[in-house]
């Protein structure tokens, strides 16, 4: 039986979506913090094959998800193009900014074979997966890794780096192709280890000019879904261009993606009258409603149910779990959708 998350993302309508969720394995679980527990660092973590694959099946065996997610970070790509990238408790990311110097030096070839052990963490989990889930890949959009690579750090406003888009506009082109062409080759690399989706997190696709967003987003986001293409990868691919606003339906059009993933603040309906007719729609609950759970939660999850029936719909949220997000909040979302008896608390 092939998962029901492929079929829809082939364009079949299901009156029950296909569910998983963004963080899904993550700190909000007692067993992935066991695991973590285990690990050196975050990075190590994501670099070792066998605690990796552990976390990445945890919310199928806890939750029984469609969708597994490979367990690793956006922020590899970098390491593999020869910077240094850190996490620190409490503060997040933590990478040398770049300059222009620095991006004349990155090390594109053998980029994705430097972080070849996230490939065998992909061809671990696929030979422990159930046939009827997916087991999703995914890179960063070169927009937000490179946000993170010139900035330094993750940063409300990304004034630094769009002014540097704006004032060294050879160098960005420079440092986006860089992180197209390594990004690509990673993501043909997860789908012959076995990844059966492919995701590009775009996560501050906010606040860019139309112009902006052309270049750095839609532009790049095409070519690295051109190369998947001529490299003979035939998976679905799902963009994930949050809070991209209008700028989405472009998204939609040009980039070649076949499905869309819809940040919190998307209005499902009308948002589905605007891309391809038929495109998948990924999202959109918020995860706030999921922290809070009780009544908020159950209205919240039908508001999405009611916003998405017409067309093909993968139930998830409009971002990550998050850390204090409780068990039985997902547990509940998850029997709400499936049509068994839901216990919010
Ligand atoms: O369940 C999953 O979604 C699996 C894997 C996954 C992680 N990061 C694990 C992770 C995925 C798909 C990502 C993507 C990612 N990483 C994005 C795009 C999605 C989004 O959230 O917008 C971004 C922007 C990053 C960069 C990143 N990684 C940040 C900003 C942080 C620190 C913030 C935080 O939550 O602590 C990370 C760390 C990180 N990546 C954690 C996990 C589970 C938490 C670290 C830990 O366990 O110590």
């Amino acid at each position: 039986m092939s998962p029901k998350i492929i079929n829809v993302l082939n364009g079949q309508q299901s009156s029950i979506p296909p569910i998983w969720f963004m963080r899904q394995a993550g700190r909000h679980l007692p067993e992935y913090l066991d695991v973590r527990a285990t690990a050196k660092n975050f990075i190590d973590f994501c670099f070792s094959p066998d605690k990796a694959a552990r976390v990445t099946l945890q919310p199928i065996e806890r939750y029984d998800m469609d969708a597994a997610i490979l367990f690793a970070d956006i922020l590899l790509i970098p390491i593999g193009l020869g910077r240094k990238v850190d996490f620190i408790k409490g503060v997040g990311p933590v990478l040398e900014p770049i300059d222009v110097d620095g991006i004349q030096k990155l090390k594109i070839d053998g980029a994705a074979d430097r972080i070849s052990s996230v490939y065998e963490t992909v061809s671990n989990v696929r030979k422990e997966l159930a046939k009827d889930k997916a087991l999703i890949g995914f890179c960063g959009g070169p927009w937000t890794v490179a946000t993170y690579m010139i900035e330094g750090k993750g940063s409300p406003s990304k004034d630094i780096v769009k002014r540097f888009a704006y004032e060294n506009p050879e160098a960005m082109a420079d440092l986006l192709e860089a992180l197209v062409i390594s990004s690509a080759d990673y993501l043909i690399k997860q789908a012959k280890a076995g990844a059966d989706v492919l995701k590009i997190f775009e996560s501050w696709a906010e606040g860019l000019s139309p112009d902006l967003f052309d270049r750095l987003v839609i532009h790049p986001t095409q070519e690295i879904v051109k190369r998947i293409r001529d490299a003979g990868i035939t998976i679905p691919i799902i963009g994930f261009p949050r809070g991209a606003g209008l700028n989405a339906i472009r998204y939609a059009h040009e980039t070649h993606i076949t499905a869309i993933a819809a940040g919190t603040q998307m209005p499902l309906d009308d948002f589905r009258a605007t891309i391809p007719d038929g495109m998948t729609v990924q999202g959109n609950l918020d995860p706030l409603a999921l922290r809070i759970g009780g009544k908020t939660l159950r209205r919240a999850v039908d508001n999405v149910l009611r916003d998405a029936q017409s067309g093909p719909h993968i139930f998830n949220l409009g971002h990550g779990v998050t850390p204090d997000v409780k068990i039985e909040n997902v547990q509940a979302v998850v029997n709400h959708i499936r049509g068994l008896e839901a216990n919010y608390v």
